[in-house]
């Protein structure tokens, strides 16, 4: 069923697990949205394989060594001839002209690896582990001309159950690691703090 589903075209660069996550969700029958194209600015990008499988039709258009608004006016010219209502920005390592958002304000949405607004733009795990954070998560929002900056539409609930299950899974981890050093005799106890032996 594609009736009444709008057209929504989906803009990559690399891996594209957030792809895949939309192509399964669309999958259902009242879904109310299809991913009618996958666009990559790189040719390389792992992305297209998972949209090539899934039967979607891939476009890519590189952008090495096109100027900001060459390659936008290309992409816009694209979609719209493909006929797309919505865009997806899923890892799209690409710099977008304020002309080409304006056009798709309010149609353009874009995932971010950190609860905005706290920790805007690129390598956003290291800088969340050097600052001492310890709790992080993930913001979908509306995309706007300054990077990472519009209107939030979904962060994830900070539920009792999601939390058991994040702490749980580091759990498993952390608690054979400290079995680990008990058993290789590397502990002892100093008061209340306990010292690791190298
Ligand atoms: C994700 O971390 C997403 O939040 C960010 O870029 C990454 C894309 O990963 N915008 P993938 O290509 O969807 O696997």
């Amino acid at each position: 069923m594609t009736a009444g589903k709008r057209a929504v075209a989906v803009l990559i660069s690399g891996r594209g697990s957030n792809l895949r996550a939309l192509i399964d969700a669309a999958a259902a029958d009242d879904y109310p949205a299809r991913i009618a194209l996958v666009l990559s600015n790189k040719p390389e990008a792992e992305g297209l394989e998972i949209a090539r499988a899934a039967g979607i039709a891939t476009l890519v258009i590189p952008s090495k060594g096109k100027d900001r608004a060459e390659f936008d006016a290309e992409m816009d010219a694209a979609l719209k001839a493909n006929g797309i209502e919505l865009l997806c920005l899923a890892g799209f390592m690409r710099l977008l002209t304020t002309e080409f958002v304006q056009a798709w304000y309010g149609r353009m949405i874009n995932i971010h690896p950190s609860l905005l607004p706290a920790f805007k733009g690129t390598d956003v795990h290291a800088r969340v582990v050097a600052s001492g954070v310890r709790f992080t998560g993930c913001s979908v929002h509306f995309v706007s001309p300054e990077m990472d900056e519009g209107p939030i539409i979904a962060q994830p609930e900070a539920t009792a159950e999601a939390v058991a299950a994040a702490v749980l899974e580091q759990e498993h981890v952390l608690y054979p690691q400290a079995l680990r050093l008990l058993a290789e005799g590397r502990l002892s106890i100093e008061g209340q703090r306990v010292r690791v032996k190298a």
